[in-house]
């Protein structure tokens, strides 16, 4: 029997690269259910290597966009999820679920999980309909060739992207290239 009484923290973890509008949205429904959310930057995903954004970076802009929230902290984390989420004592993780197609990446991360930390709980949100087609990936894209994303990300969102990839084609945009989408980008 759980202390009913006791804070709940769930743990929302992701690449965060950049936070949009389907992440933040996650977040806040989290609250919901939890009395306060940890949004955690991990060092290592399968996203790591084709980031557009340090981690540092990414963290700074979940800090401005979650500001406004007290109840919501933004770190970020090295090593095993399941390790991080036994040492801030969360009741549970949280991930976006956002189409059938997220489904599957998302049962295989969470049974490992299960594997490692049989006592931890995995729960599933879905974002508002109307951002469930938004991943950061093709924010990225879209960013990249010059596209607007301003309708997908908040304002500091956009500032860092803008500054980042530039703003239409006509900016010049030389950013480096950024991933496709992957089935590990679930935001
Ligand atoms: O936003 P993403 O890229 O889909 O998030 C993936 C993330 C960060 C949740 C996943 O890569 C992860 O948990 N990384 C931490 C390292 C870890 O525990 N790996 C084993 C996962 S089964």
């Amino acid at each position: 029997m759980t202390d009913s009484h006791a804070p709940r923290t769930a743990l929302y973890p992701g690449s965060f690269d950049p936070v949009t509008l389907g992440h933040e949205d996650i977040a806040r429904r989290t609250l919901k259910v939890a009395d306060r959310v940890i949004v955690a930057v991990a060092h290592s995903s399968s996203q790591s290597r084709e980031a557009a954004f340090p981690v540092e970076d990414r963290l700074d802009m979940l800090r401005e966009v979650f500001a406004d929230e007290p109840r919501i902290t933004c770190v970020s984390f090295e090593g095993l999820l399941v390790d991080y989420a036994r040492r801030e004592g969360a009741a549970f993780v949280v991930r976006g679920l956002r189409a059938v197609s997220d489904f599957e990446y998302e049962f295989q991360m969470a049974q490992m999980n299960r594997e490692m930390c049989p006592d931890m709980e995995f729960i599933f949100l879905m974002p508002d309909a109307h951002l469930s087609f938004l991943s950061a990936s093709l924010v990225r894209e879209v960013a990249r060739l010059g596209g607007s994303v301003d309708p997908f990300v908040s304002p500091p969102v956009l500032r860092r992207l803008t500054a980042r990839f530039g703003r239409g084609p006509a900016a010049g945009n030389t950013g480096a290239p950024a991933a496709g989408g992957t089935a590990g980008d679930t935001g």
